[in-house]
């Protein structure tokens, strides 16, 4: 990819993230997602903080807490606030009906769940994440000690598993929650919401990255625009 289509992607990302987070009202009990497009959402909402409002964040990851400090965002958590007003988080690709895969950042565990306990959840992309339909590879976050087992059970159900290895260390991922991630091909996911279902069956998966409740998607453009996607 060349620096140019980087920068525009990067600007996208900004003005998605950006957008999501003046959708927060004062009061709110804010989820924070994870990713380089949810961190311009996290941004904003400290300026946002410093202009006045109170809000209280809720964050999906190490990444997404350290940054919300950082940015003086006060935080809680799904103990004290187990129903948020909204979440904001970033998505890897976005079909036509908004079945979402999320996951590269290996957060989607907690990300699926405080997705699930907001009212309002909105996605945030830059438009190169938008495709006819899914077919980048799901993120499946696994017990170690249930790996061999949960890889075969892929492979059962269509999928090629690959252990996420750490870039600087030779090793696995580690997520987290200690576990390990498989990112696994099922080449064109034509039925999303069936996949989900027969990843949440098998025993050992601890969280899949696919999302297939999703209703509204704020899609950044590289001419600096913003599309409002709905279900
Ligand atoms: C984290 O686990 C992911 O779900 C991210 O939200 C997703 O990978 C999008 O990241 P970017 O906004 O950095 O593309």
């Amino acid at each position: 990819m060349s620096i140019e289509r980087n920068l525009t992607g990067d600007r996208a990302k900004q003005i998605a993230g950006e957008y999501a987070a003046h959708l927060v009202n004062d009061g709110d009990i804010v989820g924070l997602g994870t990713g380089s497009t949810a961190a311009y959402a996290i941004k904003e909402l400290g300026q946002i903080i410093k202009n006045g409002f109170n809000i209280l964040g809720i964050p999906t990851s190490y990444q997404s807490r350290f940054l919300a400090i950082e940015c003086g965002i006060p935080l809680t958590s799904l103990d004290e606030h187990p129903v948020l007003d909204i979440s904001i988080d970033g998505s890897d690709q976005v079909d036509k009906k908004l079945n979402v895969i999320k996951g590269g950042g290996g957060a989607h565990m907690l990300e699926k769940i405080i997705a699930q306990s907001s009212k309002r959840y909105v996605i945030v992309v830059d438009e190169g994440k938008l495709a006819d339909h899914l077919n980048s590879s799901v993120a499946v976050e696994v017990l170690p000690s249930a790996l061999s087992f949960v890889r075969e059970r892929l492979k059962i159900i269509g999928g090629k598993p690959v252990l996420r290895s750490a870039v600087r260390k030779d090793g696995p991922v580690i997520t987290d929650h200690g576990n390990f991630i498989l990112d696994v091909d099922f080449g064109v996911i034509d039925f999303p919401e069936k996949l989900a279902a027969e990843l949440s069956c098998c025993t050992g998966v601890m969280e899949h990255g696919v999302f297939s409740f999703v209703n509204e998607v704020c899609v950044g453009t590289k001419d600096g625009k913003i599309d409002v996607l709905r279900r």
